[in-house]
């Protein structure tokens, strides 16, 4: 099991050839789920005391298991957050699983981490954060999302003392990974009334009106560059101004839309995020890399250390390193995630980046004007960065539910339905540069 024999020789060859083909797919086929009885069936036993062998778990999973998963990069794949990786970060990413390093200390992976900041410097720059900034690729926005809350309360209970129920307060836009957080970490999360769009009055009126007691517990407020449903900016520099007058630590969750800051046409929306204390993006959504990807960046790194540090008499060995990304967030051991965005960053230019982001920014809004000029369609929201939401006139629930499902099983495309201003509707999320405006008209069509 851990020589490379002639077995491990068969295997490497048809899975890299495996890897190979499926990266060459252009486009890969958008394939479905299927119940689990059906796969039971069809994948047979798989974990056997003697072992199936390498071949036959790779036809199991190439003729089984593979086609039941949706493939997030196919371009008319423009339900959620669609994945839209390029092709040097999926190859890197095979790099770095050959490459058993774990990237939580400088001692164990200086190399590794020394690329994956030169990565966070750019996104660092950006967002215009000072030279002093730094953080770590966690796996997703939600834990992005915790561990600088977790932060932001470990330096308000440092400063003032507080150490009853605190809360923080956010939009109604805000993501569900806010809501969970504060759940997890047992702080009441208040969303200000008002529209998605956290906006300056809407913030200073909810402050206005609260009371000494929760004046005082509130920590933090969250700021969202980018809402999941809507692509909506809130106004991050009247939340930047609430914030340094009331000395709560400002957060910016750009998991989706913080990808904007690389395109010249969005980044004057983005104006405040640069007094953000803590800000996070997912390369793996709208910045190219493969799952999973989230930069998270603290203005003042310390507070996130004092924080997230684990001590333990095995540990404290590593405590004189340069930079431990462990430090940084809610976790030890770590994969070197951020290294497959380093190493497309590195191979193809910032500007290559920048061009890509405002490729798919084009294409939303040539999707804007195709529903404009549909017959039975009709825009409610957007184009916000690269988010439309519209509706299907006189269509149910039920009616949008069931065209998705037809959409999915031909192969035409992934759409599902969300919910807008409470009724059903539909949203296109466009993150990859391989979507044409031939594909939405494609999808168009079928309504
Ligand atoms: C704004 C925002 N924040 C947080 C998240 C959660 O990110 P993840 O799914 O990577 O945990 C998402 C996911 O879509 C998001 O759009």
């Amino acid at each position: 099991m851990h020589t490379f024999d002639e077995q491990a020789e068969a295997i490497a060859q048809a899975n890299i050839r495996y890897a190979l083909e499926r990266i060459r797919m252009d486009p890969p086929p958008l394939d479905g789920p299927i119940d689990a009885a059906t796969l039971r069936e069809r994948a047979g036993q798989t974990i056997t005391a003697e072992g199936i062998g390498g071949e036959r778990a790779l036809k199991v999973f190439e003729e089984v298991l593979a086609p039941a998963c949706i493939s997030g990069d196919h371009p008319r794949y423009l339900s959620f957050i669609p994945a839209a990786p390029t092709e040097a970060s999926i190859l890197f990413d095979l790099v770095v699983g050959s490459s058993s390093f774990c990237a939580n200390s400088w001692m164990e992976a200086a190399g590794a981490i020394f690329a994956e900041n030169e990565a966070l410097r750019w996104l660092s720059d950006l967002a215009g954060f000072p030279e002093s900034s730094g953080g770590v690729f966690v796996s997703g926005g939600t834990a992005g999302n915790l561990s600088a809350l977790v932060a932001a309360r470990s330096a308000f209970r440092h400063r003032t003392g507080h150490q009853g129920r605190s809360a923080v307060l956010t939009s109604s836009g805000a993501h569900a990974s806010i809501a969970q957080a504060g759940y997890v970490m047992d702080v009441d999360v208040m969303p200000v009334p008002g529209g998605p769009r956290l906006t300056g009055k809407d913030l200073t009126a909810f402050v206005a009106q609260l009371n000494k007691k929760d004046l005082a517990r509130i920590f933090a407020v969250v700021g969202t560059s980018g809402t999941t449903n809507l692509g909506i900016i809130d106004d991050l520099e009247a939340i930047a101004n609430i914030c340094s007058a009331q000395d709560w630590w400002m957060h910016v969750d750009g998991a989706y839309g913080g990808a904007g800051l690389a395109a010249p046409s969005a980044r004057p929306s983005f104006s405040g995020i640069e007094r953000a204390d803590s800000f996070i993006v997912d390369p793996h959504k709208w910045l190219f890399a493969p799952f999973d990807c989230c930069a998270l960046l603290y203005r003042s790194p310390e507070h996130a250390r004092t924080a997230h540090r684990q001590h333990g008499e095995y540990l404290e060995v590593l405590y004189d390193g340069e930079w431990n990304p462990s430090d940084y967030a809610h976790h030890l051991s770590r994969r070197a995630r951020g290294l497959p965005f380093w190493f497309s960053l590195a191979t193809h230019g910032t500007k290559a980046y920048s061009d890509a982001v405002e490729t798919t920014i084009s294409t939303t809004h040539a999707a804007a004007r195709l529903i404009d000029d549909h017959p039975n369609c009709r825009l409610l929201a957007g184009p916000n960065l690269s988010i439309v939401v519209f509706e299907r006139t006189g269509w149910t629930g039920a009616d949008y539910d069931s065209w998705s499902e037809k959409l999915l099983a031909s192969g035409d495309g992934f759409v599902v339905a969300t919910r807008f201003e409470g009724k059903p509707a539909l949203r296109f999320c466009i993150v990859n540069p391989n979507t044409s405006e031939a594909d939405i008209a494609h999808i168009l069509a079928t309504l």
